[in-house]
């Protein structure tokens, strides 16, 4: 299925907001088509929002920008006219596009808020590479990425750090100034990237996604699986899109949450992920999601932690428990606050085996400036919770065939533009011996 099928289809179903925009594809439609309705020109400064790359590959990665020459209009147009515009693209080996690899042309168009989305393909694997765009004489900045190793490769290292939860109005993004210095290999953004409060259906609009891997179920599949050579597996999942009922909030351990029909991925996301858990080769299998997976005894479960949906995650434990995927590794998100924790196939008693470990990650700033801090063995009652902290910034995760490695990097402020940061702890795990062991 091609984008702007999967992108209808999205509008169709999505929602009150996502209704409000398949209205606009309507009114594009007639300016577009029009012969009355004469091209305005565009605004300087069409590139205010920048460029992002996304998706990685073997042989290919997407690349976005969104034409807005006024972000904030408040009539969502992004201070665009309604007409598409003719954007030209490049992707080369050098800075200054010396060396180039590929170039193509694509529409920017109003019933996709005036983004791109290039899939560009047929790119050398492990490379990194440059990429910008061009509107009407108009240059872009210049964008950097990077394309995943080839599939039969074991890369010596794998370095990449979890983000979450950036609430725009919150502070500065500081975490990501340090977060380029450590030169990770990728990004694995575990939600909140983009605040839900008035524009929902936006995730397309905004993330440097590709929609048509798979066959499109009632709503936009938004999960996807990625290959870092035979090193790692990583399932990014969708936590979000086929949950159960979000309200009312349920009782952590209480009997709703031990409702064998209530699901945090929904049958058909489950069964991906549980087939390839049971068949992969990779050395780590990463679930990359939202929410707390581990049993967190710091608060009550509700519909936004596994904790709500106890025999679904078991389901997950059990098959990590069969020793089918080697090292299971989650990251999660969500909760604006550091963990580390030891997955027990059974929670509730300390003896049980631990069958992989989880890092959640804090915000990049929601929640605002707080100071670091870090207790290790918060609770004597469930030492499989391993640490909490607090702060703001972002996790540096290095993979080898050997170990996996977190950093958890604190910012000093987001109230400044630019900030230093430093590692508050640091856990590993070695391949093959379930566990964290302080680094
Ligand atoms: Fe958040």
């Amino acid at each position: 299925m091609d984008q702007k099928l999967a992108r209808r289809r999205f509008l169709k179903i999505g929602g009150a907001t996502a209704a409000a925009l398949a209205g606009s594809v309507t009114t594009a439609g007639i300016a577009w088509s029009s012969p009355t309705a004469p091209p305005t020109r565009l605004t300087d400064g069409v590139f205010t929002l920048g460029v992002a790359s996304g998706d990685p590959l073997h042989d290919r990665v997407v690349i976005w920008t969104r034409l807005a020459g006024n972000p904030l209009a408040l009539d969502g147009s992004g201070g665009m006219p309604s007409r598409p515009v003719a954007v030209s693209w490049e992707v080369a080996h050098d800075e200054r596009f010396t060396r180039l690899v590929r170039r193509g042309m694509t529409m920017a168009r109003r019933e996709d808020a005036h983004t791109v989305h290039v899939d560009v393909g047929g790119l050398e694997p492990a490379r990194w590479y440059y990429y910008r765009f061009r509107a009407e004489g108009q240059l872009s900045p210049v964008g950097r990425t990077r394309t995943a190793p080839a599939p039969g490769d074991l890369p010596s290292s794998w370095t990449f750090s979890i983000a979450s939860c950036q609430n725009y109005t919150a502070g500065y993004y500081t975490a990501y100034q340090d977060m380029l210095a450590g030169n990770p290999d990728l990004v694995v953004h575990l939600g909140d990237y983009i605040y839900e409060g008035g524009a929902q259906g936006a995730y397309w609009e905004h993330m440097p996604f590709r929609t048509a891997q798979r066959p499109a179920g009632p709503t936009m599949t938004l999960y996807r699986r990625l290959h870092w050579g035979r090193l790692a597996t990583i399932n990014m999942l969708d936590t979000r899109q086929y949950r159960s009922d979000h309200v009312p909030d349920i009782e952590a351990d209480g009997p709703a949450a031990w409702d064998p029909d209530r699901t945090m991925l929904g049958t058909e996301q489950m069964r991906w992920l549980v087939d390839d858990l049971n068949t992969s080769t990779s050395t780590w299998n990463v679930l990359a999601q939202q929410v707390p997976f581990f049993e967190d005894p710091d608060v009550g479960a509700e519909n936004d932690k596994w904790d709500g949906y106890r025999v679904s995650r078991q389901q997950l434990l059990e098959v990590m428990a069969s020793g089918r995927p080697r090292n299971p590794l989650v990251l999660s998100g969500d909760i604006h606050a550091n963990r580390a924790a030891d997955l027990k196939l059974d929670f509730d008693d300390p003896e049980s085996v631990t069958v992989g470990v989880e890092f959640t990650g804090t915000s990049i700033t929601s929640g605002g400036q707080a100071a670091a801090t870090v207790r290790h063995d918060p609770d004597p009652d469930n030492p499989h919770f391993r640490m909490a902290g607090t702060g703001r910034g972002h996790v540096a995760i290095t993979v080898t065939p050997q170990l996996a490695r977190a950093d958890y990097r604190i910012v000093d402020t987001v109230r400044q533009p630019t900030s230093a940061a430093r590692t508050v702890t640091s856990y590993v795990v070695e391949e093959g011996r379930a566990g964290l062991a302080p680094a």
